[in-house]
């Protein structure tokens, strides 16, 4: 399952939009119910108003009904920046599994990844 998160990842990022950069970054995340969504990142000229691909799979599976809960992993070609930590935190996932810096496949918590995260009161 790790592996088909990873393999699905790797395989969307090359649909990345990812021009001025040339970084490309994928990431599925599977929800409880089995179903998978997949994101890559989305570059713009106005570079700051670019989206990761973590923010646009969670966004899909949002947009097909998934809440806070109904997600379980996610596999992401790369260590989650720090703003998708926050987001894969919103979402309590399970395990968000990705490969480090040394090749590595590394399986963390939300939590392990942003510890005493902020949460609105
Ligand atoms: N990027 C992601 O898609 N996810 C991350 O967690 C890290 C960074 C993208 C954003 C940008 O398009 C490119 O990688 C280089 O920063």
């Amino acid at each position: 399952m790790t592996d088909e998160l990873l393999e699905r990842a790797a395989a969307v990022a090359e649909r990345a939009y990812a021009p001025y950069s040339n970084y490309f970054v994928g990431a599925a995340v599977r929800a409880r119910d089995g179903r998978v969504f997949e994101g890559v990142n989305v570059e713009n000229a106005a570079y700051p108003l670019g989206v990761c691909a973590e923010k646009v799979a969670l966004s899909r599976a949002v947009v097909e009904g998934c809440r806070p809960g109904d997600l379980e992993a996610i596999g992401i070609t790369a260590s989650p920046c720090g703003g998708c930590r926050q987001w894969l935190y919103e979402f309590r996932l399970d395990r968000v599994i990705f490969p480090n810096r040394d090749g590595e496949v590394v399986s963390y918590t939300p939590a392990e990844l942003l510890p005493d995260t902020w949460e609105l009161e």
